[in-house]
């Protein structure tokens, strides 16, 4: 069979059934971003996976579908019918009578929520200091709570720096006392006694710590203000004190951010990180390539970004060592009973986004993923309204049908996963 054009539906040789009709009666919300990056593959025809219904009772799981960007229509081409019936060839006429493009991932049971912008550090990287400086009220932290019964673990990860939230222990108490697990990430400069004390009695499951040299000073060039040693010896303390008193948690991790200079530090970060009491693999990353972080770069990091890829697959490579040396976060993940898992269903065409958990802003808005900093709609405030309404709203089902399907909002413009 020859391959048809890109626009097969307006050919009759191809015999295109539109579907608009059937795929409105299903989810008229569920529209293709207008205003979005492009599309692999093609200019006019976006194909989209969905869940097909033939006749009355006949389901066809990940058919694809084909929908026009001019004309505003969705169609079944002939070709994709044939390669859907190659084993029903007797529902070649039959038309198509319901769609299900809900594929993105499962009801999310964890939350990414950030609980400061304020930080010690001046990380020259990071897009908290240019971001306006203010904690999460405790108050605020509870009402989250409340509307969100379904949670089963927390993550107190933002753009600064959890422990210099001056409620942080009442938070990680308030979550404990409703069987919520706490993860955070942290610059691991305030492991003072008290911290340690209180994170062991808290019971705060999870630090991980960001180291990105193994020398003291390369450290201080990225960390600003950072200083190492001081952070391996409060390392080296949380876990002789968890250990001596025992305590199960917190386990603690190790993560970082990598740049052409340190491009192969991370075996040797991974040594030192392990001498110092460091027993999970977190991850590495480069440098944000996202358009919206390189804004805020020094204009004498530029160079940083061109190499960021190299220093991806650098990173990919090393983290062999990595895992092999200490635990991999998945392994201390399925441990804990902390669903974090991959989407259920992959998306075949292009690369996607379809992030497992939720993530809060400082002001309580809520995003499908980490890497939107801006709040898209009033509606999704989790301080005012319960998460099963956030995630049944018909705009946030819209943007995670946009995000699995590799339908990029412009804000995502430079993201990894958009590449
Ligand atoms: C935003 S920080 C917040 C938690 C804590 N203050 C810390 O630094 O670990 C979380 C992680 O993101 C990394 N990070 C921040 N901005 C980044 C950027 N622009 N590019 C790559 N990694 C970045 C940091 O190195 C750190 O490992
Ligand atoms: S320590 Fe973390 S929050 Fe603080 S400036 Fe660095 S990356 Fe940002």
């Amino acid at each position: 069979m020859t391959t048809p054009p890109a626009n097969a539906h307006l050919n009759p040789a191809y015999a295109s059934e539109d579907i608009t009709a059937v795929w409105e009666h299903c989810h008229a919300h569920l529209q293709p971003l207008e205003d979005a990056l492009p599309v692999a593959g093609d200019d006019v025809l976006i194909k989209i996976n969905a869940h097909i219904r033939i006749g009355q009772d006949t389901w066809f799981d990940m058919a694809t579908i084909s929908y026009d960007r001019v004309l505003r229509r969705f169609f079944l081409t002939q070709q994709d019918r044939l390669a859907m019936l190659r084993d029903r060839t007797d529902l070649m006429n039959t038309p198509v009578t319901a769609v299900n493009a809900r594929l993105w991932s499962k009801t999310p049971t964890m939350i990414n929520i950030e609980p400061t912008t304020r930080c010690n550090f001046s990380c020259w990287y990071c897009v908290g200091r240019h971001m306006q400086q203010d904690d999460i009220r405790l108050e605020d932290f509870g009402r989250m709570l409340d509307n969100f019964p379904e949670v089963k673990t927390i993550a107190l990860v933002g753009e600064g720096e959890p422990l210099m939230h001056k409620d942080f222990f009442d938070m990680a108490q308030m979550a404990k006392d409703r069987g919520i697990r706490v993860m955070i990430i942290s610059n691991g400069s305030a492991f003072s006694q008290s911290v340690i004390k209180k994170l062991c009695e808290t019971e705060v499951a999870y630090v991980s710590i960001s180291i990105d040299s193994f020398d003291p000073a390369t450290f201080a060039e990225s960390r600003i203000d950072g200083d190492l040693e001081k952070i391996l010896r409060g390392i080296k303390q949380l876990r002789d004190y968890r250990d001596a008193n025992g305590f199960k948690f917190p386990k603690i991790a190790l993560k970082g951010t990598l740049f052409s200079h340190t491009i192969d530090q991370l075996p040797a970060i991974v040594d030192l990180a392990k001498k110092s009491g460091v027993e999970i693999f977190e991850s590495f990353q480069a440098l944000n390539p996202m358009k919206n972080y390189v804004r805020i770069y020094p204009k004498g990091q530029a160079p940083q970004l061109p190499v960021a890829n190299r220093v991806a697959q650098a990173i990919e490579r090393d983290s062999v060592y990595g895992r092999e040396q200490l635990q991999p976060m998945n392994d201390f993940l399925a441990e804990n009973n902390i669903d974090f898992s991959k989407p259920v269903l992959n998306n075949p065409l292009r690369k996607n986004c379809d992030e497992t958990w939720l993530y809060s802003l400082l002001s309580g808005d809520v995003t499908p993923c980490c890497q939107i900093k801006t709040p898209i709609s009033p509606r999704w405030n989790i301080f005012n309204n319960r998460v099963a309404d956030i995630l049944a709203d018909l705009e946030y089902e819209n943007v995670r049908f946009n995000l699995w399907n590799g339908i990029f909002p412009v804000y995502c413009d430079g993201c990894w996963k958009t590449q």
